[in-house]
């Protein structure tokens, strides 16, 4: 059965957008479907935003970061009625099936495409946030926080040099994943996230403790999500005395050549996509659990809260 497929890519961009974007197309043609990108997400949808790829239009594009369809925060397509004109449009386009590429809140776009209007939709990871239950990773984790270690590795080499203290803030607006594999590659002394709450009591006695250790440098990796990182850190000044620069690293992050293994796994779902569909699937998200391709109902990616890793916590603070 061949189809016309539609592809997106939803929230925030992510390295590797473009290799999923890239296997769709090729793995699609290749069974004999079209597949037609829809530009900047449901926001393009809501437009009529649609464009026929074909193989060469996908040419070049598997090493760049950002993703080539473009990305959109679309409040239009959370109301009912924004949903019946993309849904409108779709059909209009004759586009049977959609592939969305997007974190847990396009899924939820996702979501109202398979089961409330019947277009068959399956949903790849994609977000440097790594915050989506059912994947190891998911498509841009890796490239996100090879950036951050690089550029704490840098601020390490002016902390030892000047015996200076850094916050360095990372993203991650709900989840550590990235601040604690960076704090971890790059064994920074301290890491700030999400799932453990700020305790400054327990920051300042540990600070203390490092500088007693004879350590006069120190590198305090912080996830965005783990609260004001001025205020932490005039709290801490307040408490301690310790003059602490504050870096945030921001959409730095986003950008960027993917890694292989962002490439890789984002191949690999692009593909593995369109066969869901052509097999006649909906409402399922790929993930990568091991070095396995799975799938499981979309709503699980919001319903249930990805595992947080206690143990890379305590070893992060332990090899500090
Ligand atoms: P991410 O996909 O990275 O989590 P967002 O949460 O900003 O990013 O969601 C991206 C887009 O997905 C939103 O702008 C909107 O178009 C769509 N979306 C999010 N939540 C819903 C919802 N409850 N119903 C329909 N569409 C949604
Ligand atoms: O893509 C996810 C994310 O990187 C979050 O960690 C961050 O809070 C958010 O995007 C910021 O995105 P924007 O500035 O585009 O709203």
């Amino acid at each position: 059965m061949a189809l016309n497929i539609g592809v997106l890519t939803s929230g925030g961009d992510s390295p590797g957008m473009n290799a999923s974007v890239r296997a769709v197309v090729r793995a699609g043609i290749e069974r004999g479907s079209k597949v037609i990108g829809i530009r900047r997400g449901f926001a393009g949808m809501i437009d009529g935003d649609f464009q026929e790829l074909g193989l060469s239009s996908v040419g070049g594009i598997i090493q760049r970061g950002g993703t080539i369809l473009m990305s959109a925060r679309c409040e239009e397509f959370k109301t009912r009625e924004g949903q019946e004109i993309a849904v409108a449009n779709l059909k209009k386009n004759n586009i049977d099936a959609v592939v969305v590429v997007g974190g847990d809140g396009s899924f939820h776009g996702a979501r109202v495409l398979s089961v409330d209007f019947d277009i068959p939709t399956i949903g790849l990871p994609g977000t440097i946030d790594n915050d989506i239950a059912g994947t190891d990773f998911t498509i841009g984790f890796d490239t996100a926080v090879n950036m951050a270690t690089r550029q704490v590795n840098r601020l390490r080499d002016t902390a030892v040099s000047h015996k200076r203290a850094y916050f360095v803030e990372v993203m991650g607006r709900h989840a550590g994943y990235i601040a604690l594999e960076t704090a971890l590659a790059t064994g920074a002394e301290e890491v700030l996230i999400p799932e453990m709450p700020v305790n400054i009591d327990e920051l300042a006695e540990s600070l203390v403790k490092t500088k007693k250790s004879g350590k006069p440098h120190c590198l305090i990796v912080f996830a965005e999500g783990a609260g004001d990182i001025w205020e932490v850190s005039r709290q801490i000044k307040e408490k301690i005395g310790l003059e602490a620069s504050v870096i945030t690293l921001g959409h730095l992050q986003r950008g960027g050549s993917p890694t292989h293994i962002d490439r890789m796994i984002a191949s690999r779902m692009g593909a593995y996509a369109v066969d869901l569909i052509l097999d006649g699937k909906t409402a399922l998200m790929v993930g990568i659990k091991g070095n396995d391709l799975v799938t499981q109902d979309i709503s699980k990616a919001w319903k249930y809260r990805k595992k947080f890793s206690l143990d890379a916590y305590n070893l992060a603070k332990k090899l500090a």
